[in-house]
């Protein structure tokens, strides 16, 4: 597995194995890689000849209150696990060589209304900074394939969103969630938990699998099941955001015979946790 750190080296790999009529599949991540992550990779080594895995913590999906200085970075063991899955290449870029210009006068691509939304009217700025960081390094890798979590699952909409927009010809592939044995969805900020927080995160599937259950028994009053939902995981000792009932698709408001998707974002201490579940 070979380790590249600019975009003149990553493009030469690129063109070089483009040559060969090789199908390249893409996972952009933030490294301190979990089973989730892992699951992706796997997939990917399924779908295309060469696959390669971007680490960058991207300060632009940072809010300033966020957690960007303390956010768990494992290089090494990122690494490791990457090679035993066979990754070709892993491009792990400084902040100046993806900002070459510094961040505040670097070029956005923004999806207006879905990222602005949900998770994005709680970090405003945050999908921009998503779009923009995949966006460089989908034109940097060029791939057949990109894969992403349903974990993250707006991102998942939106980046979909700006890949039919842009008319780039890569495959969007969607992947499970990897949970915990009691449910809790697999994230690198699960770290943050102490353990009273551990003990209580899995509360917040419970609490999307009891909504989905009485939507699926027939309750329609999506407005007043997310209210309940919220007002339960509050006196659970969570701080909801939202608990939303939406489009599958659109994540616009529910439409008969549709399918739906519950969508949550809940602080418990300093750690924001999000999950979802299709119904
Ligand atoms: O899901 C993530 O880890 C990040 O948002 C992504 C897609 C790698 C962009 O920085």
């Amino acid at each position: 597995m070979e380790t590249v750190t600019t975009v003149d080296m990553l493009r030469a790999r690129i063109q070089f194995w483009r040559r060969g009529n090789q199908r390249i599949a893409f996972v952009p991540t933030m490294g301190n890689l979990h089973a989730g992550h892992l699951r992706l990779v796997t997939r990917a080594r399924e779908l295309a000849e060469r696959v390669v895995v971007s680490v960058f913590v991207n300060p632009l999906q940072f809010g300033p209150k966020e957690d960007l200085a303390s956010y768990p970075r494992t290089l090494e063991a990122d690494r490791k696990a990457l090679e035993n899955l066979g990754v070709d290449l892993v491009f792990v870029p400084e902040v100046e060589e993806m900002y070459p210009r510094g961040l505040a006068p670097a070029t956005r691509v923004q999806v207006p209304e879905l990222g602005e939304r949900l998770c994005g009217a709680f970090r405003p700025g945050h999908f921009t900074g998503v779009t923009t960081v995949v966006a460089k390094l989908f034109n940097m890798v060029q791939p057949d394939t990109a894969l992403f979590g349903r974990k993250d699952y707006q991102q998942l909409a939106i980046l979909r969103r700006m890949v039919a927009d842009l008319d780039w010809p890569i495959d969007i592939e969607a992947v499970d969630t990897v949970r915990e044995p009691d449910g809790l969805a697999m994230s690198s900020r699960n770290q943050y938990l102490d353990a009273e927080e551990r003990r209580l995160a899995p509360q917040l599937f419970q609490t999307l699998q009891q909504l989905a259950a009485r939507i699926r028994n027939g309750e329609r009053d999506f407005t007043t099941l997310g209210v309940s939902a919220m007002e339960g995981l509050r006196s659970a000792g969570f701080e909801p955001e939202y608990v939303e009932v939406v489009d599958a698709d659109s994540l616009e408001p529910p439409l008969e015979g549709r399918p739906l998707v519950v969508l949550a974002a809940a602080r418990l201490g300093r750690t924001r946790l999000i999950d979802n579940l299709l119904v």
